[in-house]
């Protein structure tokens, strides 16, 4: 299976060409960066052509909010299937892209984490809310991280939220605005932003008693590897032509 990366000069992008072209059952294909034409990753010239990578079977886009959607129009239009990694699909951007790509084959598989740990974070959480009364998530990232509170957080108390009522379950007077947190779908969110941290979460459960804590840490991005190929090796074979979230092919 030949495997081509969109945005291959970046962070994200350059780890992935340098993961799949060690991975014994894919081969690299060729690479796109308007910005990094001609710079070589994992032994090969990144292009700026977006055509260039027409001959592969995926391409892994890991690029920036403002070009992912005009970038997947052409991978659509080239017949790839995509691996979409970049931020910024948010529920309206999510409907747009399943008008814009139509049915499948090929298939598009948009992962807001790729993240195997916090998947299993987010779906550990879902399994324990409907059992304490109240919930609160704590998440603590990188200080060049510029929004807040982070996806993953946010869609963990949504999760939450949709399992189990305990919207705002511990009644307290703010003294100072935002002490006690964002409100996300009435669970309270808190981001820490500090140099030193990656990207960090704890998701505090509390009853009578007694309390849980999930907690996931990313130490470095190599975690976000054995997700992506997950990704690649399943992508054409989903059932449906836009798919988000690792979920279903991990089956958590
Ligand atoms: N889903 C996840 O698990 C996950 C994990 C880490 C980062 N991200 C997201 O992935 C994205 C990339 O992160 P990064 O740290 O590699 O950023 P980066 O800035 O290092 O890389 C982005 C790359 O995209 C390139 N680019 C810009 N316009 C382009 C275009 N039109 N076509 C192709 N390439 C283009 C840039 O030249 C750059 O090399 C961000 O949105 C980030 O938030 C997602």
């Amino acid at each position: 299976m030949i495997i081509s990366v969109s945005g291959a000069g970046g962070r994200m992008g350059s780890l992935v060409a340098g993961t799949v072209a060690v991975s014994p059952d894919l081969e690299l294909g060729p690479l796109y960066d308007p910005h990094h034409s001609g710079a070589m990753v994992a032994g090969q010239r990144i292009s700026d052509d977006p055509a260039s990578i027409a001959g592969a079977d995926v391409v892994v886009e890991f690029t920036e909010p403002d070009v992912v959607m005009e970038n997947l129009a052409t991978w659509r239009s080239l017949g790839l299937s995509a691996v979409v990694g970049t931020s910024g699909f948010d529920a309206d951007r999510v409907a747009r892209l399943r008008t814009q790509w139509g049915s499948g084959p090929p298939n598009c598989l948009v992962v807001p984490n790729f993240s195997i740990g916090a998947v299993v974070m987010m779906r550990l959480a879902e399994i324990a809310a409907p059992h304490f009364a109240a919930a609160e998530v704590i998440e603590l990232h990188h200080d060049r991280k510029v929004d807040a509170p982070s996806g993953t957080a946010i869609a963990t108390a949504e999760r939450i939220s949709n399992v189990a009522s305990q919207s705002r379950a511990v009644q307290s007077t703010e003294l100072l605005a935002g002490a006690r947190g964002a409100d996300v779908a009435g669970v309270p969110v808190h981001a820490v932003r500090l140099p030193g941290l990656v990207a960090h979460q704890l998701v505090l459960f509390g009853g009578p008693g007694e309390m849980l804590t999930i907690r996931h840490d990313t130490t470095d991005r190599t975690a976000f590897m054995p997700g992506v190929l997950a990704a690649v090796r399943a992508v054409a074979d989903l059932e449906d032509s836009v798919t988000v979230g690792l979920e279903s092919i991990l089956g958590v």
